[in-house]
């Protein structure tokens, strides 16, 4: 089954090609949008989550002066609630491969909260230990968010700064070597499902050139 047809593929594709980001609305169906949503919420019920730490798991070093966002990792063979989250993003996987030809070969996605007044000051997804981090991808989950609610993405680039608005639905993805970013200061808690797609699986600690 595809989430999206390959014309809109082709184009999201030319995009992070061109512009090492794409931003998508839209991205999930207001099903899989619920099922997500609601697998998130039942997860913070049960305090399943844990305080996000910086660097790889090996130097799990917490600051929250740095981020201050709480994360649930996912695991496919667990969350079968997610099958379908898996499925789109491993259509993303196989289609970045197709007309990429990169050679992603895994993924590693969390849920992530941002509680009110928190941020994830300006870095880049890959480690210096670690760096098989190629694609990053973010949905957003903040129905109702408006201006003033805060937490948006800062995208730096060579000529300047974008400002995506984390609203409900929408898909950003960026080359996790190249984009450094930012998550502004939340004003209300912020939702997404955060991930990366990896060129191998994590743990091989591949080097890029
Ligand atoms: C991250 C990150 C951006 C966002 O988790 O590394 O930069 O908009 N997230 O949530
Ligand atoms: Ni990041």
């Amino acid at each position: 089954m595809n989430f999206h047809p390959e014309e809109k593929w082709i184009d999201w594709v030319d995009q992070l090609s061109l512009n090492d980001f794409v931003v998508i609305d839209d991205f999930l169906s207001e099903d899989l949008f619920k099922r997500v949503s609601a697998f998130l919420l039942h997860k913070l019920v049960e305090d399943e989550f844990d305080l996000a730490g910086i660097g790889s798991s090996s130097k799990n070093l917490k600051d929250t002066s740095i981020r201050g966002d709480f994360t649930y990792w996912l695991d496919k063979d667990r969350d079968e609630d997610l099958s379908l989250a898996f499925e789109i993003i491993e259509e993303t996987k196989d289609v970045l491969n197709r007309f990429c030809f990169l050679s992603l070969s895994g993924y590693e996605f969390h849920l992530a909260y941002y509680p009110e007044g928190t941020y994830y000051k300006k870095h880049l997804d890959q480690f210096q230990e670690r760096s098989n981090r190629m694609i990053s991808m973010i949905i957003y989950l903040n129905e109702g968010w408006k201006k003033g609610d805060g937490g948006e993405l800062k995208i730096f680039k060579e000529d300047g700064e974008q400002i995506v608005d984390p609203v409900a639905g929408r898909c950003v993805m960026f080359k996790s070597a190249d984009v450094p970013h930012e998550v502004m200061q939340t004003n209300v808690g912020r939702y997404s499902l955060t991930g990366w797609l990896l060129y191998q699986p994590s743990g091989v600690g591949f080097v890029l050139g």
